[in-house]
Order: structure tokens, then sequence, then C-alpha cells
């Protein structure tokens, strides 16, 4: 058994556009390192938060303890966890942040117990924080944070999961403004009911996109730039969300749409250069209005969360 490991935790993008609540996709451009300690004291201490965000000190509150104290009273643990966190995954900026600690913590205890959980119970244990603080039951951050690459969630009871191949070279960028926007609050205002030619397109839409993945054809990946049930609300919650989607099109972005819930952007480009020059554009959109952001620039990511030292 283990008495210390530190993790890192990738940045994730859900919905994907098309996929709402359904698929995500890792995104190891930004990630949290968080480490934890084993002590004699029983409890769950987080001993520092460094980084560039702040997120809760209390344990009950926070998505990285959150699982830590649950699986410590399913399992009746007599030791104590301190825990270290460098937070660099913007929080409440629409790249699962909130994921990223949940699975991290729900890994971490896992490790310092000996590996007891399987994937399924990891996963199970990062849901009940996931869904405490974004006000949903939604798995689509927390899967790829967890297995890495492209996810399809099935099932959130059963956390029945698919892992599904993609485009080695699939490029992406993800831009964030310096504006916080939670979940809860951006699930607010979905709408209740969606009219039977919209699931329709939406179903079109994602077939598309999940075909263009494992035929590896990048033009059907354009699928994403469609969603009816979030982009039409939650696009207004974005300041200049059109004219930003509209200058990616435009400077070359295969799709674009709402990373997750939001505020932040990704588009999908061929190649680091183009992909660069693409989040370019994006962000001179705010430059013009004098929004602050920062630009993520990297491949979709075959890895998830993983132990960077023992
Ligand atoms: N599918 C979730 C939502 C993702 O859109 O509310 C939150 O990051």
């Amino acid at each position: 058994m283990r008495e210390f490991v530190k993790v890192f935790s990738p940045a994730t993008v859900a919905n994907v556009g098309c996929g709402f609540d359904v698929v995500g996709f890792s995104f190891s451009a930004v990630g949290d390192i968080i480490s934890f300690r084993k002590i004699d004291e029983p409890g769950v201490f987080i001993k520092a938060v460094r980084g560039k965000y702040e997120i809760p000190g209390d344990p009950e509150r926070n998505t990285i303890t959150i699982p830590i104290l649950k699986v410590m009273e399913d399992k009746n643990v007599d030791f104590g966890v301190e825990v270290e966190i460098e937070k660099n995954i913007p929080v409440a900026g629409g790249l699962g942040s909130s994921a990223a600690g949940a699975v991290a913590g729900a890994v971490g205890i896992n490790y310092l117990l000996g590996n007891i959980l399987d994937d399924n119970k990891i996963l199970e244990y990062a849901l009940v924080a996931e869904e405490k603080v974004s006000g949903g039951r939604h798995a689509d951050n927390i899967a790829p944070c967890f297995y890495g690459g492209f996810v399809i969630v099935r099932d959130v009871f059963s956390m029945e999961v698919v892992r599904i191949p993609f485009p080695e070279d699939l490029f992406c960028v993800v831009i964030h403004p310096h504006v916080s926007l939670r979940t809860e609050d951006s699930r607010k205002v979905l709408p209740e009911k969606i009219f039977l030619g919209d699931v329709v397109k939406q179903m079109a839409h994602l077939s598309c996109f999940i075909s263009g993945l494992l035929l590896g054809r990048k033009d059907l990946l354009s699928a994403v730039n469609f969603d009816c049930v979030a982009e039409p609300v939650r696009s207004r919650l974005i300041p200049e969300y059109r004219m930003i989607k509209e200058v990616a099109l435009e400077a070359g972005a295969i799709g674009c749409n709402i990373s997750g819930s939001g505020p932040s952007v990704f588009a999908f480009a061929e190649g680091e250069r183009e992909t660069e020059h693409v989040g370019k554009e994006m962000g001179s959109v705010w430059d013009r209005i004098g929004l602050e952001y920062d630009l993520y620039v990297g491949k979709v990511s075959e890895q998830g969360v993983r132990l960077i030292e023992e």
C-alpha cells in the first residue's frame, strides 16, 4: 500500500457540441496536480492550494475531497489523508475543473487503499462529487478525465461508458474568457422539452460526429457545430459567442462550439499551426472588447488521470 501519491488530472471538453451530456474528451493541454498523503490523524485535510485558481478549503465542499470522505466512510478507513493541490484548470470555466478534482480524489484514495476499487466504482465515487457541485448527474467530464480520449456515456446509473478511437492528429484549441459561469447556473437555463424535429437533427449530427471519429473522417467532425439543446440558450451567456464561432470557422476550424457548460469555447482544426491560427483569430474578438482570456492548444489526449509520483 502506498503512503503518498501525486496525480495529474487533465481538463476535459464535455458535450462537444452535438453530444450534450453524452460525449467528452480529455485535453491534457492543462490539468491539475494533486498529491495525497496518508497520515495517522483520522479525517481529510486540505494542506495547501497553489496555482492560478481558488477552490473551497472545506473538505465537504471541495470536489477532490468529497469522494475521499465518501470512500473513507464506506470502507471504514482508519487513517487520515492530507491533500495538496496545484489548481491550473480554470474554475467554473467549462473545462471540467470539478471533474478533474473528483476523479483525482477518487483515484488518490484508491491508491492509498491499495487499489481496492474497480474502474466503475472509482467513477461512481467521482460522480458523487460532480453531482453535488454541478446540480446535475452527468459523467461526460469525469469519464474522459479518468479514461482519456473520447468517451461516450451510455448510462449514468450503471456508469456504462464506451471509449472510442479518434484520429491521432486531432488538434483542438480552447479559449477561456476571464469570466466564470458555474455549471449549476448554466444548467438552469436549459430547455425542459425539445421538439421532435430537433431531436432528429441532433441524433443525425451526433451519429455523423461519432462516425467521423471512428472512420477518421475529419470532414464529418463539422457536425459538432450543431447543438439544439444547450448552445441556443447558453450562447447568450458567453460574450460575442456567435462572432467567435463565425471567426473560428472562417479561419479554417473544422468545428466549433461551447466547451462543456461554458464560458470556454473549443474548436477542432488541422495541425498545430492552423489550430494556433484559429485560436488567435477567436481571441481577436475578445481583444476588441477588452475581455481577457487564456488560450490552450493541444491534441485530444489519449491519456486520462495519471500517477506522476509515488
Ligand atoms: N454536460 C454538462 C453540461 C457538462 O453541459 O452541463 C458540464 O461541464
